[in-house]
């Protein structure tokens, strides 16, 4: 019998959407019912890809410039690419990461107003390619989602950017997904955990099955 491929799934969005909080959920659940799913971050989701996450995520950097928060977030990636998700893709597995190369271009792309081509080229050379089969995106609106961080006490070196940054991040995200809607899912966030939890649920047991899993 012919061997299943692997598939990769990656879940974008603001700060303070929930999507770290859903995904601990949803994850758990699929490892339970059988599932052969791998869960990852980014940045970080490797030894090396944890040192470069705590340099740009550090409230002190503030000298950091565009370039090399651009450049470090490719850093964490190829190597989490390499080492964690081709390896687990290639023995039929599902991962499912907590954001991936979209969050370039939305944060650092549409946030930073940096063009998009050269973002591509690097991260092309960083992920060698590798496109998410599904990506999900949990819309919401910036002002939400910062006031839902600040509640939680989890500000960090990105939440600083003033609240415009947001906002293109966000258009950033939802102009992506109209452009590629085969690839990308968008479910309102601004709604009860349960119900987003139940929509989330939803979409990836029907696409799993769709997949042969
Ligand atoms: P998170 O762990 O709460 O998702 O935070 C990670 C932060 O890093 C978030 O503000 C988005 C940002 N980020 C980028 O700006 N570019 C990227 O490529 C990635 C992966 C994350």
């Amino acid at each position: 019998m012919e061997k299943r491929p692997g598939r990769f799934i990656t879940f974008e969005g603001p700060d303070g959407s929930g999507k770290t909080a859903q995904l601990d959920l949803l994850v758990d659940e699929l490892i339970q019912a059988g599932y052969p799913v791998l869960r990852t971050r980014e940045p970080g989701g490797t030894p090396i890809g944890d040192q470069i996450r705590a340099t740009l995520l550090d409230l002190k950097n503030t000298a950091m410039v565009d370039r090399t928060e651009a450049l470090l977030y490719q850093a964490a990636r190829a190597q989490l690419v390499d080492e964690v998700i081709k390896p687990h893709l290639a023995k039929g597995g599902i991962v499912v990461s907590d954001r991936y190369a979209d969050s370039t271009l939305a944060y650092q792309g549409y946030g930073h107003q940096n063009t998009l081509a050269s973002l591509q080229g690097i991260i092309h050379y960083a992920t060698g390619g590798l496109i998410p089969d599904l990506t999900i995106l949990l819309d919401l609106a910036p002002e939400v989602g910062l006031e839902r961080r600040v509640s939680a006490g989890g500000v960090n070196r990105l939440d600083a950017y003033d609240i415009e940054f947001h906002h293109r991040v966000r258009d950033g995200y939802l102009e992506m997904a109209r452009k590629e809607p085969q690839r990308w899912v968008v479910v309102d966030a601004d709604r009860s955990f349960e119900e987003v939890r139940s929509d989330l649920r939803e979409i990836l047991l029907d696409r799993l099955q769709g997949w042969g899993f």
